[in-house]
C-alpha cells in the first residue's frame, strides 16, 4: 500500500485539520480495513495506550495512576469533534485551558491514520456495551 496512489494523494493533501479531513475520506475510501489497522498501529506506536485504553478493541492503559490517565477512546462524542482533537493532540489548542499531555510526533497520515480508525471504532459501541 505504500507507493499506492491514493497514499501520494494523501500525503499531497495533507496540510492542517481539514486536510486530515480530507484525507480520512480518501483512506476510508481506499478500504476501512487498512485503514483502521493503520490506525491502530500508529496509536500504540505513538503510545497513545501509556495513558488511553481502546476498550473495544481490548487496548488498556499502562499507566494505572487515575491522575495520569486520560478518558476511554473513543468518547462518545470524538466524531463529531475530529478537527479540534486534532489540534489538541498536536497541543495546537488547548481543552479548559490546559494543553493534552503528549504531544503527537507522527505525520500528518498517520494521524489522519489514527481519527479515522478511532471515529470508526466511536461508530460501533464497545461489544457488551449498553446502549444508551
Ligand atoms: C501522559 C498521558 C497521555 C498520553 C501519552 C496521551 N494522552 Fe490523550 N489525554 C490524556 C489526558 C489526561 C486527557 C484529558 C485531558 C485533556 O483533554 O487534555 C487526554 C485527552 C485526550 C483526548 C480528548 C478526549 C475528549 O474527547 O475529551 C484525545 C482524543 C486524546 N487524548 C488522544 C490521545 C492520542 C491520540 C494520544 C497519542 C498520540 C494520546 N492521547 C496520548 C493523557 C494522555
Amino acid at each position: 500500500m505504500a507507493n499506492s496512489p491514493t497514499r501520494f494523494r494523501v500525503r499531497r493533501l495533507a496540510r492542517g485539520a481539514s486536510a486530515v479531513l480530507a484525507a480520512m475520506g480518501l483512506a476510508l475510501a481506499a478500504g476501512s480495513a487498512q485503514a483502521s489497522a493503520a490506525g491502530q498501529s500508529v496509536f500504540t506506536e505513538q503510545k497513545c495506550d501509556t495513558c488511553h485504553a481502546v476498550p473495544a478493541v481490548g487496548i488498556e492503559a499502562k499507566v494505572k495512576s487515575a491522575k495520569m490517565q486520560g478518558p476511554d477512546l473513543p468518547t462518545g462524542s470524538l466524531s463529531q469533534e475530529i478537527e479540534r482533537l486534532t489540534r489538541v493532540v498536536q497541543q495546537e489548542e488547548q481543552t479548559n485551558g490546559k494543553k493534552h499531555p503528549k504531544k503527537f510526533t507522527g505525520s500528518d497520515e498517520e494521524l489522519a491514520a489514527l481519527f479515522s480508525w478511532l471515529s470508526q471504532l466511536d461508530a460501533e459501541p464497545a461489544p457488551g456495551a449498553s446502549a444508551e
